[in-house]
């Protein structure tokens, strides 16, 4: 479906926008995991939560869905139930590394598969450290999906230094050690999203630059009530029309302002952004508030290797906001990008050179300089909804506006996209 979109002039008022989806794809499978009911709130209604919704039920788990409150009724470890047919994760990364840690310890084969993309990427980063802790795992030829899953009773406890940045791996290792009574240990040098960590209560101690997630049975999941505060990825795409066009305000309403996911803020702050916080409240141990943002004049800096774990799902709002900036946008060290949803360094290098921008692809990110010069572009989604939204923004701040082929990829982070984008331009 080709989206087209018209040159906003300002944006104002406030916006109320999906629950996080890292947050919640974890309190589904820690309710499922904990032995009775659990309740979230604020559950966002999108493509990667009902792949998780989905696959816990053709697990067995019965889950109640109702208007803003989510019941799951969780049955433990090994409470499971086999599966009539492979769980289908759709294009959720988190899904898939998340249930296989359930999967690779059960009674019983199993089957996990998802789209096209999710085929393509990456799995041996999963595959090796469980298979270390003992699950028999066999993926594709490429150590891709679909991956099948042996009969195991038990994993056993490891220390493991992360080998890239990984939220979802070192996740799936952390869920892995509450098998066993004895400690295991993941070690990150490179920080990345700590909702995990947070909402198992873990201990975690910093011996300089890396941290140290130590996790045994006796932080096993109990029963409990979740709040999803909104989503920082999602909101990205938001904070962008307002820095950029004149007279324009708004505030996004209970943003999850957990340190590992915002960066992004405290980056486009060093770039010039007007962007101030207040503090609403705290679930799973972390802080949600409100983040209001002005226009602004914005330079590029030089971002740091240390900060791109943590806004690794921003950088493409971020390059659309570099556009803008004063000097040229380059970012590196960021060769994660290429195994997302898209391969985002070739879709964001695309999109933006349709504009006739300077751009200069490299293996681990891209440089862009000089202006737009070319109207009305037709971007392309590459069926990833960040590369969606973030065009789809782009084309709203184009003097001759712009389109976005495969917009219906939104649906898989935030299918309210155009009701939202409405609701602020008035
Ligand atoms: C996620 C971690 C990140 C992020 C993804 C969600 C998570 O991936 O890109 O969208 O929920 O743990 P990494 O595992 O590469 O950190």
């Amino acid at each position: 479906m080709i989206q087209s979109f018209t040159k906003i002039e300002k944006v104002s008022g406030s916006l109320t926008l999906p629950g996080d989806k890292s947050i919640a794809h974890r309190a589904l499978i820690f309710s499922a995991l904990a032995n009775g009911e659990s309740e979230i709130t604020n559950l966002p209604q999108n493509d990667d939560i009902k792949s998780t919704i989905n696959c816990l039920r053709q697990l067995g788990i019965e889950i109640n869905e109702d208007a803003d409150r989510t019941k799951i009724y969780g049955k433990g470890f090994k409470g499971f139930t086999k599966p009539d047919k492979p769980l289908d994760a759709g294009n959720s990364g988190t899904t898939a590394r998340l249930l296989s840690v359930i999967l690779a310890a059960q009674d019983f084969d199993s089957v996990i598969e998802g789209d096209d993309s999710l085929s393509k990427r990456p799995m041996m980063r999963i595959i090796e450290p469980l298979s270390l802790m003992g699950a028999r795992i066999t993926g594709s030829e490429e150590n891709t999906i679909p991956l099948k899953f042996y009969t195991t009773d038990y994993l056993n406890p490891i220390t493991y230094e992360l080998p890239i940045p990984s939220a979802q791996v070192k996740s799936a290792i952390l869920l892995a050690g509450l098998h066993s009574d004895k400690i295991t240990k993941v070690i990150e040098s490179y920080q990345t999203r700590d909702h995990t960590e947070r909402m198992l209560g873990l201990d975690v101690k910093k011996h300089q630059l890396k941290s140290v997630i130590s996790v045994s049975k006796n932080n096993y999941p109990v029963p409990q009530k979740y709040f999803v505060p909104a989503d920082i990825s999602t909101s990205a795409f938001f904070i962008l029309p307002v820095l950029i066009l004149k007279n324009s305000k708004i505030t996004i309403r209970n943003i999850s302002l957990n340190p590992t996911r915002t960066p992004l803020l405290h980056l486009l702050k060093e770039m010039g952004a007007k962007i101030t916080t207040a503090e609403t409240g705290a679930s799973s141990n972390e802080a949600y508030g409100d983040v209001t943002v002005f226009t602004s004049e914005l330079n590029n800096i030089k971002i740091s290797k240390e900060v791109i774990a943590s806004i690794i799902d921003e950088i493409p709002a971020l390059a659309i906001a570099g556009i803008f900036a004063e000097g040229d946008f380059e970012i590196r060290n960021a060769e994660e990008l290429r195994v997302k949803e898209s391969d985002r360094i070739s879709a964001l290098c695309y999109n933006l050179s349709l504009l006739g921008l300077n751009v200069e692809e490299f293996k681990d990110g891209f440089k862009v300089s000089g202006k737009v010069k070319i109207k009305k572009p037709i971007f392309k989604s590459f069926g990833d909804h960040r590369i969606a939204m973030a065009f789809g923004i782009l084309s709203c701040l184009l003097d001759e506006g712009g389109k976005v082929d495969g917009f219906e990829s939104v649906s898989v982070s935030n299918p309210g996209f155009i009701d939202q984008i409405k609701s602020i331009t008035g």
